[in-house]
């Protein structure tokens, strides 16, 4: 969609931006990597995140190395790139070397840690209503396995007690969202860990929404799995996403859907003496996208380099503010009423949603809509100014 120019706006903050995640300098410093600032209030970071020059420069390289170089680039360099990603990203969640595999998309992420499952013994799959459509149609295709989906209370949330009362000795698995995609709502991980372990199954977590606007800690959250992926908070853009998978089980999981990439000797091109690697590239499903390893490898630095505890708590500084300036203004929000719960995807109920986004949009100002709501996703680069520009700015109907 193409948007018409808006006013520049300043990429440094404004004086009031004070908060202890990130100096002022850091932060201007920050917005300066990220072009659509200087010229757009971008709001919409859970869509697609911002492309920072970072990203642009690593992707640059790329393309100078495949002009100057062709496929010898391969063995010296991208090799190279595709393990250094898998590294840099085990960084960020916090999970243990050789624990990340890369896959094309979070739907292909699932599928193979879901074709490695047994359904014989244990049949059911519990999910969430709330949880993103994906998730479901990859249980809706297999007629062995029964699905059963916990029913949020309230649409914004669910209980983790939900699912408590659902997972039995039949469970196979407990796969659901970090955070909900329409409501922002975030799921307690060690909860849901704990009900799965307790009944015998696993638990797979599709943080598309989490990782990289919360800090995630996947080695301590006693979770099975978890995805995700560079094209929204992570900063990398689209084209790839990322599976962790507990260390101690990924010997025992040998998914039923495999390419080159998950074969131990990949390189001697043995046709009929397929073995699996020892690691989480197990997992891999073939060649991955290199411009966007070299895409996320930039944006995924700036993450780094503000530091994952820093970015959520500048995340929900922002989502505060915001919160506070719409129901000043008299706008009901769609949020789980215990601020815990809350993350960076704030939902404002509005009876003209798409067009109050389109209003903005002519404004410059850049946030999407889901049924019944206007969605605003400030991250880590935003300033309190914009946040003021974005409320004053909410057509009320
Ligand atoms: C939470 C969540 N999971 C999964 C997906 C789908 O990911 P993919 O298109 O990479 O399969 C999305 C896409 O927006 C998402 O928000």
């Amino acid at each position: 969609m193409s948007r018409p120019p808006a006013p520049a706006t300043q990429p440094g903050p404004a004086a009031s931006d004070t908060h202890p995640a990130l100096t002022d300098r850091a932060l201007a410093e920050l917005r300066r990597e990220f072009p659509i600032l200087h010229t757009h209030t971008y709001l919409n970071s859970c869509s697609l995140g911002a492309l920072s020059t970072r990203a642009e420069q690593r992707l640059g390289h790329f393309l100078e190395l495949w002009h100057t170089m062709g496929a010898s680039a391969w063995y010296e360099h991208w090799l190279g790139r595709l393990q250094e990603l898998r590294e840099q990203v085990e960084g960020l969640l916090g999970a243990a070397p050789g624990s990340v595999g890369l896959s094309p998309s979070t739907s292909v992420a699932i599928s193979s840690f879901v074709e490695s499952l047994d359904f014989d013994s244990r049949p059911r799959v519990v999910i969430a209503d709330l949880d993103f459509p994906t998730l479901g149609h990859q249980f809706q295709v297999k007629p062995e396995v029964e699905l059963v989906v916990v029913r949020s209370q309230d649409g914004v949330g669910v209980d983790p007690e939900q699912f408590r009362e659902v997972v039995d000795e039949r469970t196979a698995l407990v796969a659901t969202s970090h955070v909900f995609y329409a409501t922002g709502f975030r799921q307690d991980l060690a909860a849901l860990g704990r009900i799965a372990r307790e009944a015998g199954a696993l638990s797979l977590v599709d943080g598309y929404q989490g990782a990289g606007q919360v800090d995630v800690d996947v080695s301590a959250a006693g979770i099975d799995a978890y995805t995700t992926g560079p094209l929204k908070w992570l900063l990398g853009g689209p084209g790839l996403s990322y599976l962790w998978v507990r260390p101690e089980l990924i010997s025992r999981l040998e998914p039923r859907i495999t390419s080159w990439f998950a074969a131990e000797d990949q390189f001697d091109f043995g046709l009929e003496d397929f073995r699996f690697r020892p690691d989480a590239r197990r997992f891999e499903m073939g060649t991955p996208a290199l411009p966007t390893v070299h895409t996320a490898l930039g944006g995924q630095e700036l993450l780094l380099e503000v530091g994952m505890a820093a970015v959520e708590a500048r995340n929900r500084f922002l989502t505060r503010h915001v919160e506070a300036g719409l129901e000043a203004r008299g706008f009901r929000l769609r949020q789980a009423r215990d601020p815990a719960e809350r993350t960076a995807i704030v939902m404002v109920e509005h009876e003209n949603a798409p067009d109050a986004v389109a209003r903005l949009a002519r404004e410059g100002i850049v946030v999407d809509h889901r049924p019944g709501c206007v969605r605003v996703s400030p991250h880590v680069y935003n300033t309190l100014e914009e946040m003021d520009r974005f409320v004053e700015a909410l057509p009320e109907s």
